[in-house]
């Protein structure tokens, strides 16, 4: 508790900071404050900051910011489908930082005057704003640079506080590369790591979660929704199974963590009804700022764990470093508007992502939808069109900004390693492409969309001899190629 706080409200007289070229060029008028605050209604526009200026206006009010993308294709840049790697900020996010990129920029552990304590409550404003999102105590939430920090922090520091009596971590062949690369760091510290396969549409097995369960298990670590083809792993039943075993073997709990980067603000979670000891959230997939993002570590019961970060012990020791605070009030509004708006923008991106399936599959024979349509997100939909090199499709689909796999693994041409996971064969994993709606796509780029789609694969498979094979009745598994 900062002693100097109950002086505040005495000395906090309104900050009127001398006008600088700078903070005045951001100075606009109130009536732009709906522009700001009302994207759906927001012109487009490739500037997305105009510049007035208004002596009668106190800083900061706001500023005129368009929606990104709002409308259909901005003029001479290719359609945005490529949520899972990372979402265009939403104006109002900018609106809430700036103030402390400009005015407020106090260091909010600063204790003994006004701008320490205003960049502090924008930061304690924050962490109540995304523990809310994830029905969290705001204690619980600490801030980080992200979700591969997050989970770098949760997944190394439960290993390291425990590994005296347990050494054993159960995690998922499709994990994020930053929590498979956390693991396999620790297998060469002496751990040992379970990866447990998933069946053919990405979803774990509970049955093999109880079977890989050890008395010198210290954490399970299962994603939420899968970045490359949107599964929603089930959480709650997965918590449980953990509860019951250890209650039936009498031992301590392992700790159950969820990288939730691409789950957080897009479904509802409830780390208490979910069970859920410890998670990782992203700032940059929820329209928010990259980054930032934040851990989830319950404090009731404790989850103890090891910081990787040491210094002034801010965060509860755990992060220690300067709290970002412009950024985290960027993730702090972004959680505000998820949580607000999540049912709104489910059933936009539901319609959405809908209107695009069945706009393919009525137009483009031999389509796979990677995944699990009954579990999965449906902002996130992974096709794979047979008889097409995924690469060329991309290269054919300038006008589509997307990824085939992850972002992090497209610059690699080895075939996506969740889809190796679901079974998939290298032909198809190598013929996948992500589409990734949010809520900024508009049903005129879908439509775009799906028109490119068809124009295009089908200009590929004319090109194809497998493909004329396959016209002409030919079963191509069963033919013997010849080796060179
Ligand atoms: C599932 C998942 N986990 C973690 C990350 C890493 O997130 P960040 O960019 O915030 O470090 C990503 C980003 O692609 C992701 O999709």
């Amino acid at each position: 508790m900062n002693p100097l706080r109950p002086l505040r409200a005495a000395l906090a007289t309104p900050l009127r900071v001398q006008r600088t070229r700078a903070a005045r060029a951001l100075v606009v008028p109130r009536r732009s404050l709906a522009t700001a605050t009302a994207p759906a209604s927001a012109s487009v526009s490739d500037k997305h900051v105009d510049v007035e200026v208004d002596e009668d206006v106190e800083l900061p009010v706001g500023f005129k910011v368009s929606a990104p993308n709002r409308g259909g294709q901005t003029a001479g840049r290719p359609i945005y489908l490529d949520m899972q790697a990372t979402t265009p900020m939403d104006p109002r996010v900018l609106d809430a930082m700036m103030p402390l990129f400009t005015e407020q920029y106090g260091n909010p552990h600063s204790r003994t005057h006004a701008y320490g304590w205003e960049a502090e409550d924008a930061v304690e404003k924050a962490r109540e704003q995304v523990a809310s999102l994830i029905g969290a105590g705001a204690k619980d939430i600490v801030f980080t640079s992200g979700a591969t920090e997050s989970n770098n922090l949760i997944i190394k520091g439960v290993a390291n506080f425990h590994k005296s009596k347990k050494r054993h971590i159960i995690t998922t062949q499709t994990e994020h590369k930053c929590v498979l690369d956390s693991c396999r760091f620790l297998s060469t510290q002496g751990f040992e790591v379970t990866y447990l396969p998933v069946g053919p549409t990405g979803l774990v097995s509970l049955d093999e979660l109880k079977a890989a369960l050890r008395p010198d298990t210290s954490l399970v670590s299962i994603m939420a929704v899968n970045n490359e083809i949107g599964v929603i792993q089930p959480l709650g039943e997965i918590s449980a199974v953990i509860k019951q075993y250890a209650k039936d073997q009498g031992v301590s709990k392992p700790i159950f963590h969820t990288d939730a980067a691409q789950a957080v603000g897009k479904i509802h979670i409830d780390v208490d009804a979910m069970g859920i000891d410890a998670m990782s959230i992203s700032g940059h997939k929820i329209y928010g700022p990259k980054g930032v993002g934040a851990a989830y570590v319950r404090r009731r019961p404790r989850v103890r764990l090891e910081p990787l970060i040491h210094g002034g012990g801010q965060e509860r020791g755990l992060r220690s470093g300067t709290v970002a605070a412009p950024i985290v009030a960027g993730l702090g509004e972004a959680a505000r508007i998820a949580q607000e708006e999540m049912d709104a923008d489910h059933a936009h991106i539901k319609a959405l992502s809908d209107r695009l399936i069945n706009g393919v599959n009525a137009q483009v024979s031999h389509v796979v939808r990677n995944g699990d349509a009954d579990h999965g997100y449906p902002g996130c939909v992974n096709l794979s069109f047979a008889y097409v090199e995924g690469e060329s499709l991309l290269m054919a689909l300038k006008d589509v900004a997307l990824s085939s796999g992850s972002a992090c693994t497209s610059a690699s041409l080895e075939p996506s390693y969740v889809l190796r996971a679901l079974g998939a064969t290298d032909d198809m994993a190598h013929s996948s492409l992500r589409f990734g709606i949010g809520r900024f796509t508009t049903e005129a780029e879908i439509d775009l969309v799906v028109k490119r789609i068809v124009q295009v694969v089908t200009r590929l498979r004319e090109m194809s001899p497998l493909w004329e094979m396959v016209q002409d009745g030919i079963d191509i598994s069963k033919i013997e190629w010849a080796a060179h």
